[in-house]
């Protein structure tokens, strides 16, 4: 799992300034909520204290959060500005403060940076690339998040995976049609790459009634132009059949663990925009996702090996390929959690993601930082 990276934490409705709520994403437990302003803060939830939950606690209305142990009241910076226990006038230590991460929300999802990257340095959100989310006019979204026991990386190389629908999606695979179109990658701005490729479109049996009714009997090739970004390991895909009918999913991967991951997608579509309709599409997004965890709970190793060597991936598998080299850059940038080392020593001390605040101001934090499999 990397650091150094946003993550979508939650959709923009679950978080609210009446409850906190708690999040876990890289092994490690979150607590967002609201000022009175409607600011969503992100902050560990590791008291500093004696390791209570922050989050059990309480929110002011002033924009702090008490914890749910003693009561340690924090701000959304993440300082401790009241220690109960000491009395109203008592000298706040410097050390008593978590990490408090940055937060921006796009397309109702509430992204949070778990690093300390400078902002320019940070990868980047793709929140320009989805410009149907705000079209309501042309376009219908359907939304939908779920848990899944793959891991983070595994479910996003399926996701770019055009060698697979043939074999595992008997909704919209063609089985006689298996063969993927080679073309240039293309970089986008976001640390991730561009495939945009004709396929055979489904056949007639395999389309809903509702869809059959927009499109000919002889249809023309169907487009798929995919796009993986690093921030959230999130990807588009944009797919136009014939008669410009189009659907274009983004959807984000927040590793919970490194078994676990939360995936969130939004599905728009420029055609049956009732939502009479929304339904049906719901369904084919859960059946879809649903064969291909099925797929990925199964692969072996349950992580993606750190040798291109230790696998045979082929010139069809160039999305994969160039993901898995962006993966292996960050890890050799110090960006992967050691999870091994982590969970030996944080058996005893609690370690935590490095906010931006520790760069300006490296000592003085009870939490050392999650060790990382290289230096950083
Ligand atoms: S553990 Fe949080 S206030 Fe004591
Ligand atoms: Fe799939």
């Amino acid at each position: 799992m990397l650091i150094n990276n946003w993550y979508v934490a939650a959709k923009s409705q679950q978080v609210n300034r009446e409850k906190p709520l708690i999040v876990r994403m890289l092994g490690q437990n979150f607590v967002l909520y609201r000022t009175p302003e409607g600011e969503a803060v992100c902050l560990a939830n590791t008291c500093c204290h004696r390791g209570g939950s922050i989050g059990r606690g309480e929110l002011d209305g002033a924009g702090c959060i008490g914890c749910g142990y003693h009561g340690w009241k924090f701000n959304p910076q993440g300082r401790c500005v009241e220690i109960p226990s000491l009395g109203k006038d008592a000298k706040i230590p410097r050390r008593a403060r978590v990490d408090s991460y940055p937060v921006e929300e796009h397309f109702d999802w509430v992204w949070v940076f778990l690093g300390d990257l400078e902002e320019n340095d940070r990868p980047r959100i793709p929140a320009t690339e989805f410009p149907e989310y705000h079209d309501k006019e042309n376009w219908r979204v359907v939304s939908m998040e779920f848990d899944a026991d793959v891991n983070w990386a595994r479910g996003h190389e399926n996701s770019l995976d055009s060698a697979h629908p043939a074999f595992v999606h008997a909704s919209f695979g063609r089985r006689s049609a298996p063969e993927v179109q080679i073309v240039p990658l293309v970089p986008n701005a976001f640390m991730g790459h561009n495939a945009t490729r004709q396929r055979v479109p489904p056949k007639r049996s395999q389309i809903s009634a509702d869809i059959a009714k927009l499109v000919s009997e002889k249809r023309g090739k169907t487009t798929a132009s995919t796009d993986s970004y690093l921030a959230g390991i999130s990807h588009r895909i944009d797919i136009t059949r014939e008669g410009n009918i189009r659907q274009v999913t983004i959807s984000a991967r927040t590793p919970v663990d490194p078994y676990n991951t939360r995936v969130f997608a939004h599905q728009a579509r420029n055609y049956l925009l009732e939502e009479e309709h929304d339904e049906a599409r719901r369904e084919g997004i859960r059946r879809a996702y649903k064969e291909d965890l099925d797929v990925v709970a199964t692969v072996e190793p349950k992580f993606v090996p750190r040798s291109m060597a230790h696998q045979l991936l082929v010139e069809a598998d160039q999305m994969e390929t160039a993901f898995r080299k962006v993966l292996i850059e960050k890890v050799k940038q110090g960006w992967e959690i050691d999870f091994d080392r982590l969970q030996d020593e944080g058996r005893f001390r609690h370690y935590s993601i490095p906010s931006p605040a520790r760069r300006k101001d490296p000592k003085n934090w009870v939490h050392p930082v999650v060790p990382t499999t290289f230096p950083r």
